[in-house]
C-alpha cells in the first residue's frame, strides 16, 4: 500500500508574496486525490514543497515518519525515492533522448543492470504510448508527448506516491482519458497514493477519491469527492462550472465592481459561454480497465468515509449513502432500502433506529444509523471547520487547526 502523506499547517511565501498559508490535509494511503485551483494559486509550489524542492517557512509534510520540510539532505534523498513526480513542464533533460530520460532515475537510484533497465524503460514507454520514440530528443516531440515521457519517467521506480502536475495539459481529450485510465489502473496494480493537480473539470469529477481546492492563499476544501462535487461554496461552484460569474476573475482578486458589471451583463442577456446546466453533482467514478485487479483503495476509502460520514455536509452524506450497495449496507450495519420502506407496515411501532429519515428538501429517504452502530447518527448542517480540510487516514489524528480552515475559507 502507498504511503500516507500528512501535511500540517504548511505556509509558503516568496519574499513578500504569500503563496498559501496553514494548508493542512492528509493524502490517504493508496487513494487518488485531485487538487484544483485557479492558475497561480500555488498548486505547483505545493507539489514541489511536498518533495522538498521548495522550503515552506512553517508547517510539516510527513511521509513514513520523515518531515520533508525539516529533515536532513540525506533523509530527503532517501525519502524522495518513494515519490514519482510528473512536473508541469515535463522537466525532461533537453540533451538526453527519451530512453535516457526515462532510464535516469533507475541509473541514479538503483544498481539494476542495463538489460533490466531496458526492460523497464521500454515497458513504461509502451504504457504511455511512446513506443518507438525512445531515440527522440525532447525538442523533437510534441508537448503532449513530452508530458507522457515525464509520466513514464515518474513511474520507473514503482513509486509509493505519485504526484502529477497537470497530466492533462497539452493533451487532447482522448489522450487525457487514456492518462486518467492509466493512473487509475496503476493505482489498482500497485496501490500507490496519487495526487493529481488539474484544471480539468471532467478529470476532477470522474477520477479521484478525494478532491481539494486552493484559492486566495488558502486551502478552501479537501475531502471525499462527494463533498466538493455537491458543494454550494461559490468558488467551488464557479470553478466546477467554468463560469465567469463568481469570485474567481482573470486576475486572482476580482473586485466587487467587476463582479457587479459581469452580473449586469448576464442579467441583460449576454451569453458568456458558461454552461446552461449546473455541472456539479456526483457522477460515476472511473474504474480500472477490466482484467485489472480491484482497487484496494476503494474499500479502504469507503470504510474511512463511513467513519466520518456524520461530519460531512448533508448533500455529501446523501450522495455517499445512495452509492452504497446492499453488501455495504450490511457491512455498515444499515438497513436495506426495501426493508426500510416495508418497515412501517410490518411493525406499527418500529424502533427508532429502523426508521428512514425523510429529507423534505430533497425528497429522498436517508437511512439513519441505530444506537450502538459502528457509525454514529448523522447530523444535518455544514461540515465543522476543522474537519473538511482533512481526510483522517488510518490511525492518524490531526491536531487542532491553527487557522480558519474549512468550507468558509476563501469566501469572498
Ligand atoms: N521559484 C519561485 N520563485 C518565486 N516565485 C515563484 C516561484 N515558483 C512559483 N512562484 C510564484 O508562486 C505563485 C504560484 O505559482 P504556481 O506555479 O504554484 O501556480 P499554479 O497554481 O501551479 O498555477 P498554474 O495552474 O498556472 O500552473 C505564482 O505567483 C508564481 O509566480
Ligand atoms: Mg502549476
Amino acid at each position: 500500500m502507498g504511503a500516507e502523506v500528512v501535511i500540517d499547517g504548511l505556509t509558503k511565501s516568496f519574499g513578500k508574496q504569500a503563496i498559501w498559508r496553514d494548508v493542512s490535509l492528509s493524502l490517504p494511503p493508496g487513494e487518488v486525490s485531485v487538487m484544483m485551483g485557479p492558475s497561480g494559486t500555488g498548486k505547483s509550489v505545493l507539489l514541489k514543497s511536498m518533495i522538498g524542492l521548495l522550503k515552506p517557512e512553517r508547517g510539516r509534510c510527513v511521509v513514513n515518519g520523515v518531515d520533508i520540510v525539516t529533515c536532513s539532505e540525506a533523509k530527503l534523498y532517501e525519502t524522495r525515492k518513494l515519490f514519482g513526480v510528473l512536473f508541469q513542464d515535463g522537466a525532461l533533460f533537453g540533451s538526453m533522448n527519451l530512453y535516457d530520460n526515462v532510464a535516469f532515475p533507475l541509473r541514479e537510484h538503483t544498481k539494476k543492470s542495463e538489460s533490466e533497465i531496458k526492460r523497464i524503460v521500454l515497458e513504461k514507454l509502451e504504457l504511455t504510448g511512446l513506443a518507438g520514440a525512445e531515440r527522440k530528443l525532447p525538442g523533437e516531440i510534441s508537448g503532449g508527448m513530452r508530458k507522457r515521457a515525464g509520466l513514464a519517467r515518474a513511474l520507473v521506480l514503482d513509486p509509493e506516491i505519485i504526484l502529477c502536475d497537470e497530466p492533462d495539459s497539452g493533451l487532447d481529450p482522448v489522450r487525457t482519458t487514456y492518462i486518467s485510465q492509466l493512473l487509475i489502473d496503476l493505482n489498482a496494480q500497485i496501490d500507490a497514493t496519487i495526487l493529481i493537480v488539474s484544471h480539468n473539470i471532467n478529470l476532477a469529477r470522474t477520477v479521484p477519491d478525494n478532491l481539494g481546492m486552493l484559492f486566495r492563499k488558502e486551502l478552501v476544501m479537501f475531502g471525499p469527492r462527494e463533498v466538493l462535487l455537491t458543494s454550494d461554496e461559490p468558488v467551488v461552484e464557479q470553478f466546477l462550472n467554468g463560469r465567469k460569474i463568481g469570485p474567481i476573475g482573470m486576475s486572482e482578486e476580482k473586485d466587487s465592481a467587476t463582479m457587479a458589471a459581469e452580473q449586469a451583463n448576464v442579467d441583460a442577456g449576454h451569453h458568456d459561454g458558461s454552461p446552461d446546466e449546473d455541472l456539479r453533482g456526483v457522477v460515476p467514478q472511473m474504474e480500472p480497465t477490466p482484467g485489472m485487479p480491484e482497487r484496494m483503495g476503494i474499500r479502504r476509502r469507503k470504510d474511512r468515509v463511513m467513519r466520518i460520514l456524520h461530519t460531512l455536509p448533508q448533500a455529501a452524506q446523501e450522495s455517499i449513502i445512495a452509492s452504497l450497495t446492499d453488501e455495504d449496507r450490511r457491512r455498515y450495519g444499515m438497513q436495506q432500502p426495501h426493508a426500510m420502506a416495508a418497515a412501517p407496515q410490518q411493525n406499527q411501532q418500529p424502533q427508532q433506529n429502523q426508521q428512514p429519515q425523510q429529507n423534505q428538501q430533497r425528497g429522498t429517504q436517508t437511512p439513519r444509523y441505530g444506537q450502538g452502530d459502528a457509525v454514529p447518527d448523522q447530523h444535518a448542517g455544514q461540515l465543522p471547520a476543522d474537519r473538511v480540510a482533512q481526510v483522517p487516514g488510518s490511525g492518524w489524528e490531526q491536531p487542532a487547526p491553527r487557522g480558519q480552515s474549512g468550507p468558509g475559507q476563501g469566501r469572498p
